[in-house]
């Protein structure tokens, strides 16, 4: 497989969204909510990198299965456990591909009357949107290619790759 972004440069722009969300709620506490499975990498690297009181949170949305294309509908298969209510949420994702999940997401959560409601999203496809969508804190924007590792999955495969890689087609069947 081609790796598209080594461990060094992943760990690079984690430190430097850190830094980032760091800076923008100096002061404050924040409660960090990841969405499982693909952004536990992501989240657990990121925490680390932000000095401030943090909290965590994790919620299960429908993810794609064996396909490589959004079917379009989210499903929250595991819900917050935690009141975001005056909290300073950043939602963590590790990839933002057509928006369908994230627009569902915030919608959501902002009903729940967060103090701040923020998206930190390790990557980016701009090319793929389908729904306007924009993330505050980004790792990487990157091409329309399918990428596994660094909890990435290709039906539930290759999330403990080190690297984050473009899956060939080769395995596409
Ligand atoms: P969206 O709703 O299309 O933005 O889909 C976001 C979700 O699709 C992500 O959280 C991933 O689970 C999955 N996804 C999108 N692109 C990729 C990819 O290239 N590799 C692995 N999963 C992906
Ligand atoms: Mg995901």
């Amino acid at each position: 497989m081609e790796v598209l972004l080594s461990r060094e440069q992943i760990a690079e722009a984690v430190a430097r969204i850190g830094q980032q969300i760091t800076h923008d709620f100096a002061g404050e506490s924040v409660l960090l909510l990841g969405v499982l499975k693909g952004a536990c990498m992501f989240l657990s690297d990121l925490a680390r990198q932000i000095e401030l009181d943090a909290t965590f949170d994790f919620i299960a949305v429908r993810s794609y299965g064996n396909k490589k294309e959004s079917g379009g509908e989210v499903q929250m298969i595991k819900d917050v456990t935690m009141p975001l209510r005056d909290q300073n949420v950043i939602l963590v994702e590790d990839i933002l591909d057509t928006g369908l999940t994230l627009t569902y997401l915030r919608k959501l959560f902002l009903t729940h009357q967060p103090r701040a409601f923020k998206i930190a999203t390790l990557l980016d496809k701009p090319s793929r949107r389908v729904a306007p969508v924009q993330a505050d804190y980004t790792g990487f924007q990157i091409p329309d290619k399918f990428v596994v590792g660094y909890g990435l999955d290709f039906a539930e495969r290759y999330r403990n790759l080190p690297d984050i890689c473009a899956l060939g087609d080769v395995d596409l069947k």
